[in-house]
């Protein structure tokens, strides 16, 4: 009788640690529904991926996402066995269904692999030239006008892991420089795509990566990750030199890519915290955006200059209790651009997170090369206090400070180009769909102004444009939503605007996506030109060429389907958006897959291609 006693005791907790290794169903859709869906299923022009595109990634995609990536933090909030459930079930698939793949010795260049050397011609950095114009001039781009429809693709490469593939891709001395939002870095062989190194860093990598020589000693490869770190690794080898937090905030991050000039790297940091603050319990906000310079020898600070002066202070409580800080934001989203003549750096600004605004966001910023002294800026849009809780539709507002604040970030950089009459210009597209030309040695005072887009939370204008010094070419993004879903009719297209003088020269609307599903106009990855050719691509996955004279399309590809690569990962491709296409030596290298910011196919593949 005791010993059943006993035993009636000891069955249910027995029960419960067996089920301790599973969740229901049920218990999982309520988590998502507790700590995911503000985020996720709020109707508003939210940040983060609608259902939809989560369920296109494989679970393990989404394990990664909450156990490495961009969700680590809300992840770490889970248990092991929850984040597990969590990704099985917004992939509607169990995890193993599509393992990882790991990469085979194969797919490595081997011992037959050539010594670096760095002659040749290159792609080195986010904008090819230090004023961001992404402009390959012919002879390092080897591919001509004519020569474009002829592109053919070579090779493809998977991103293991990965759900996003976007970083500016960069190419020196035959090798592609790659990175991805896992955390990966690459250095390919250009011809073959074979691994010379792959290193595994802390987070995330979103920016491009900068080549140069060390002193008086081999190529470095410099660049920065979602952490906020910055790297300097032997371009030859991918051995670590040294790595240097840039901010100490936790929700910091780099996005932009950093720039290198005279012995000094200069690095603009940025925040998760506009989104986070869409969670109603988070106390918003105290970031503040900045430019970091580092001794490239050795990763040390030289400087650090702040867009907002001064730390935040305690502000209101918001309606749900909680106290609110400000100012904050700001955030330094895009790469710098070097002016060795007027001894500038020039950044472009996103706007306040909370109240009050700060008076240098949605702002064109100088600062002097050396000391990093403020020199000038420019505000152009005022009282853009913005954040994640703000959109119309989100459930809850109360971190917004001001409902009706426009979210006109500056998301590209400033590019400095001299006009065919000798005229200095900072040329810059905004949110606002607004293209702007500015003079740098007037305080950024307007030489010419014009509306290209309707802006708009998702832009507007996004990521980069290109200027061949006659021409400049800007990408549309303009997204619209239809509660989550991007309206697929809305925003894209591609428009040139004369450097001179800002007018229209022509504007070629997206051709539209047939019966594709799903599709989306949205052209918000950076443009890159080469002489008589521009290349733009989309959330559809096509990338396309436009001819620069008359904005003709004379090149297409879709890239929204799987590729067999070179290093065995099973890869597909999907939305291009972020980084532009790199055009190297008679070869075009591009991106695919997008989850991220009005992202819709998610993908992980890098493609090469080739005239035939
Ligand atoms: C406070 C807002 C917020 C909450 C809460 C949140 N997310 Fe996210 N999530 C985002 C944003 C914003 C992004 C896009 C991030 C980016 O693009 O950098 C994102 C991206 C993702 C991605 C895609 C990552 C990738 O690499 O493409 C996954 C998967 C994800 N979230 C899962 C979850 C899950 C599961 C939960 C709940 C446990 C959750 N998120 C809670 C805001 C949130």
């Amino acid at each position: 009788m005791r010993t059943s006693m006993n035993w009636l005791a000891v069955l249910p907790a027995f029960a419960s640690l067996v089920l301790a290794g599973s969740v229901s169903a049920q218990d999982t859709a309520a988590q998502f529904q507790t700590f995911c869906a503000t985020c996720h299923e709020s109707d508003g022009e939210s940040r983060a991926p609608g259902r939809d595109v989560l369920r296109q990634m494989s679970p393990e995609q989404i394990l990664s996402a909450l156990e490495k990536g961009t969700m680590s933090k809300v992840g770490a909030e889970r248990s092991r066995v929850e984040r597990r459930a969590l990704a099985e079930y917004l992939a509607g698939k169990k995890l193993g269904s599509s393992p990882l793949a790991a990469i085979p010795q194969s797919a490595y260049c081997g011992a037959a692999a050539k010594a670096f050397d760095a002659s040749g011609p290159n792609w080195n950095g986010w904008g090819v030239t230090q004023a961001n114009t992404r402009f390959q001039p012919a002879n390092d781009a080897g591919i001509s006008e004519s020569e474009v429809p002829r592109l053919k693709l070579k090779w493809a490469f998977g991103f293991p892991g990965a759900s996003s593939a976007s970083a500016q891709p960069v190419v020196l001395g035959g090798r592609v420089y790659i990175s991805s939002w896992e955390g990966d870095v690459f250095s390919l062989d250009a011809r073959t795509g074979c691994i010379h190194w792959r290193l595994e860093t802390e987070a995330g990598i979103r920016s491009a990566i900068t080549l140069a020589p060390g002193a008086g000693k081999p190529w470095v490869a410099y660049f920065s990750d979602l952490a906020a770190n910055a790297y300097a690794v032997d371009a030859a080898s991918g051995k670590i030199l040294w790595k240097s937090k840039l901010d100490s905030y936790p929700l910091a991050r780099v996005s932009g890519s950093l720039k290198l000039h005279d012995g000094l790297l200069y690095i603009p940091v940025s925040s998760r915290e506009e989104s986070m603050a869409a969670d109603p319990k988070y106390p918003c906000c105290r970031f503040r955006g900045s430019v970091v310079a580092l001794d490239a020898a050795s990763g040390k600070q030289v400087w650090k200059t702040y867009t907002i002066a001064d730390q935040a202070q305690r502000t209101q409580v918001s309606r749900a209790g909680v106290q609110s800080w400000g100012p904050s934001g700001a955030a330094v989203w895009s790469s710098p651009t070097i002016d060795a003549l007027r001894n500038s750096l020039y950044v472009a600004t996103g706007n306040s997170y909370s109240a009050p605004v700060a008076p240098m966001s949605d702002a064109i910023v100088a600062l002097d090369l050396k000391s990093g002294r403020i020199l000038w800026s420019r505000q152009i849009t005022p009282n853009d206090t913005w954040n994640g809780s703000c959109p119309e539709t989100a459930r809850d507002h109360a971190n917004c400070a001001d409902r009706a604040a426009p979210d006109y970030d500056f998301a590209s950089p400033p590019i400095l180009v001299e006009d065919r009459g000798g005229r200095a210009k900072l040329v810059i597209g905004q949110k606002s769909g607004v293209l702007f030309a500015l003079d740098p040695d007037r305080k950024g005072a307007t030489v010419w102004e014009r509306r290209v887009g309707e802006g708009g939370t998702s832009g507007g204008i996004m990521w980069g444009s290109a200027t061949d010094g006659e021409r400049v070419y800007a990408a549309l993004s303009d997204a619209k939503r239809v509660g989550r879903e991007i309206d697929p009719e809305s925003g894209g297209g591609l428009v040139a605007l004369e450097l001179k003088t800002g007018k229209l020269l022509w504007n070629t609307p997206h051709p539209d996506c047939g019966s594709r599903k799903p599709c989306g106009k949205v052209q918000a990855a950076a443009v890159s030109a080469i002489p008589g050719a521009v290349f733009s691509g989309s959330v559809d996955g096509h990338l396309r060429a436009y001819s620069a004279s008359d904005g003709r399309i004379i090149w297409q590809f879709d890239s929204a389907r799987e590729f067999a690569t070179v290093n065995g990962v099973p890869a597909r491709g999907g939305s291009i958006s972020d980084g532009g296409v790199a055009v190297v030596d008679g070869m075009l290298f591009a991106n695919s897959g997008y989850s991220h910011h009005s992202g819709i196919i998610p993908g992980n593949v890098f493609l090469a291609f080739g005239v035939e």
